[in-house]
């Protein structure tokens, strides 16, 4: 008999976490994989770009959720997200921290259907990030918790959480890995023009840093002495740059947001990255660049002071398919 999963996911960051266990479950005939999308990203790089590049299944619906103050985009994935689960899976899995993450941990607490949480036990300890607190509760309603390093696996056993708490590794390494050669094809620097190590990498997109005029000007001018930056800029800062009517620093280059492969690309032939992005912060220290964290607490310590190896092998996502399958066989 096969065992019936629904993953719900909505936004770049936590498509990113899922693929390589897409790729696992939807290739196992012994799982009925179904996917929600919440529609929280809707544009072309920031969602469907990876679907193409990754050649995933398609979602199995798009609630289309589109983007609302926060109040308001997760009462609306909840309400749409409870009609749209008509049959309960014997499983939901969310990964990430985003408002997509908490409206569909909420939906299954109230639904009472059992929950796994990727990427649980991250702590800022700053409750004035949004995700700080939509992580919480998620791993707090949570049945299987994931935690990616002994880190986070420490801090949900310290919060005594009530679901079983695993330490997987981090399956953002496991697409990290897994996309080696598809970076060594990608020609992004030739195609920009840029001198190899002669570039610094910017990405700034946390609402403590872009929703103020003074920050996101205080931010840019801080950077004016880094030499040629290049400035991927994720949409909500797009609509801040404008809004604030700031004019960038003669040094940063503003370009489109650039698919995931690029991005990467980008990172491993720069001089440094600057980033508030929690996944990307990743990323460059799996790359061995030097690292320029544009906040003042991180989820990631590890980043800081430890190795590539607190992350896991590679694998993490087969371990996590492992143990869903083998704790919902046990029911
Ligand atoms: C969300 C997540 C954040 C994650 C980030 C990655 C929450 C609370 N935050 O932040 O954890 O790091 O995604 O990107 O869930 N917009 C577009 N096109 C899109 C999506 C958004 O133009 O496809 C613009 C809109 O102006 C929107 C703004 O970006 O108002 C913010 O989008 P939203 O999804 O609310 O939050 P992010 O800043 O993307």
């Amino acid at each position: 008999m096969s065992v019936n999963l629904l993953l719900v996911l909505g936004t770049r960051p936590q498509i990113i976490k899922s693929i390589p266990f897409i790729k696992l479950a939807s290739g196992d005939e012994k799982i009925d994989l179904s996917i929600i999308h919440t529609g929280q990203h809707y544009d072309y790089e920031m969602t469907a770009s990876l679907f193409e590049t990754f050649d995933l299944p398609a979602p199995d619906a798009n609630l289309e959720v589109g983007s609302h103050p926060a109040i308001e985009q997760i009462t609306r994935i909840m309400t749409r997200l409870n009609k749209a689960i008509e049959t309960p899976p014997d499983l939901m899995i969310v990964p990430g921290d985003t408002n997509s993450a908490l409206a569909a941990a909420l939906v299954a607490s109230k639904r009472s259907i059992p929950l796994a949480h990727i990427e649980a036990g991250a702590r800022s300890y700053n409750m004035e990030m949004p995700e700080e607190v939509n992580r919480r509760i998620i791993d707090h309603c949570s049945d299987l918790l994931f935690a990616p390093t002994v880190n986070c696996r420490k801090n949900l056993l310290d919060e005594k959480v009530r679901g079983d708490v695993f330490r997987t590794g981090d399956t953002m390494l496991d697409l990290f890995y897994d996309i080696k050669e598809k970076i060594e094809e990608c020609n992004i620097v030739e195609d920009m023009g840029l001198e190899e190590e002669g570039y610094t990498l910017l990405t700034l997109h946390r609402p403590e840093n872009v929703d103020d005029p003074e920050r996101l000007a205080l931010r840019l001018d801080e950077l004016k002495t880094q030499g040629e930056i290049i400035f991927l800029v994720h949409p909500r800062t797009r609509e801040r740059l404008r809004k604030f009517k700031i004019t960038l620093p003669s040094n940063i280059k503003a370009v489109n947001p650039v698919n995931y492969v690029e991005i990467l690309k980008l990172v491993k032939h720069s001089k440094a990255v600057a980033t508030d992005s929690g996944g990307l912060q990743k990323e460059v220290f799996w790359s061995g660049k030097p690292l320029i964290i544009l906040r003042e607490t991180t989820e990631w310590p590890e980043t800081k002071t430890g190795r590539i190896e607190d992350f896991g092998l590679g694998n993490a996502s087969q371990i996590i398919l492992g143990l869903i399958t083998s704790h919902l066989n046990r029911l």
